[in-house]
């Protein structure tokens, strides 16, 4: 049950970080079609460059940014745990 809520919590984080990384994309997207109001311009560079300083990261106390990338590591070491526990009990068993 907690792995489940981990992955969830994970996969929510990375979403959060993906929205943020959205609008910075779409504030550059509109700058490009929006030519001919200079002050609309400005506000959407203002807009990215803002969005770019305070897009959300999570991070796990400051040790390393939790993303979909920590799914798959923490995945990692999981098997590699498993395999270690397999040898050591085949290990034991002869
Ligand atoms: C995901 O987190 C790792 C560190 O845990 C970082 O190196 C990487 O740049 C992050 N990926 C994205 C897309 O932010």
């Amino acid at each position: 049950m907690a792995h489940i809520l981990l992955v969830v919590l994970i996969m929510s984080c990375d979403a959060a970080e993906k929205s943020g990384r959205e609008l910075i994309k779409t504030c550059y997207l509109l700058y490009e079609r929006v030519t001919d109001d200079g002050l609309v311009n400005e506000k959407l560079l203002e807009v990215a460059d803002y969005a770019k300083e305070w897009r959300p990261i999570f991070s796990a106390a400051g040790f390393y940014d939790v993303n979909q990338s920590t799914l798959t590591s923490s995945l990692q070491a999981l098997i590699t745990y498993v395999v270690i526990l397999i040898q050591f009990s085949l290990s034991l068993k002869s």
